[in-house]
């Protein structure tokens, strides 16, 4: 993967809530790719965070595209409310979905963009049938439900795998991945295949801001070779 053209998806979960245009400005001026938008309902995964009417605020204050990543147990079912309140585009979960296709359809029918999610536990082979049918793929690099946790090295031969199947069998689909993602762990998914990388708390919980996070960020790919 060129790290020339790796993409930034900035995570507002570890944004300050009570300045998030403000930090949602500084990811857009510094070059921030997509911001991504943590849905938590407390049953697909132990949380809670946010839903509709943040999505309408960001759409206020952003012109970059919004991705919504829906750890919740129905996500058809907000479909049409996060389309409506400025959405670009949907992450949903393999787990837990018995009808998969079904939520990728009527995504597509919205005409957002889609991509399907794995968690660490689920292997690569579970994409081959959908992978015609999406835009990109999540690897999650944690376990969904919370922000700051370690970065899982065990996911990263599984990155190489889907970076495999993409290439042949729906190249321009983008590899994202999630979790752990800074300045040490970008550089080993990078060269694995990744090449959109989702950065929470490295990029708003930086001490010397958003701006100087994200350059960070970009610099330690300066050597990936792979
Ligand atoms: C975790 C979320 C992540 C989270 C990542 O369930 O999907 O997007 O914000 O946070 P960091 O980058 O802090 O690991
Ligand atoms: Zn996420």
């Amino acid at each position: 993967m060129d790290q020339n053209i790796v993409k930034l998806a900035p995570s507002i979960l570890a944004a300050d809530f009570a300045r998030l245009g403000e930090q949602v400005a500084e990811a857009e001026q510094a070059g921030a790719d997509r911001i991504h938008v943590d849905v938590m309902d407390g049953h697909f995964v132990p949380n809670i965070s946010m839903g509709v009417p943040i999505v309408e605020s960001l759409r206020r204050v952003t012109r970059l595209p919004l991705e919504i990543h829906l750890m919740i147990s129905d996500p058809d079912f907000f479909l049409e409310q996060f389309t409506k309140a400025g959405s670009d585009a949907f992450l949903v979960h393999w787990e837990g979905n018995n009808n998969l296709h079904r939520t990728i359809q009527s995504i597509k029918s919205l005409g957002k963009h889609v991509g399907v999610v794995i968690n660490p536990a689920t292997p690569a082979a579970v994409l081959e049938e959908i992978l015609p049918d999406v835009d990109q793929v999540l690897v999650m690099t944690v376990n969904p439900g919370f922000g700051h946790q370690p970065f899982l090295h065990t996911t990263l031969p599984k990155v190489r795998r889907v970076r495999q199947m993409i290439a042949q069998s729906k190249p321009g689909c983008d590899l994202e991945v999630d979790g752990g993602i800074d300045a040490t762990t970008a550089p080993l998914v990078v060269a694995a295949g990744a090449n959109v990388l989702v950065a929470g708390s490295s990029i708003f919980n930086h001490s010397a801001g958003v701006a100087a996070a994200m350059l960070q960020l970009q610099a330690s790919l300066s050597h990936v070779v792979n």
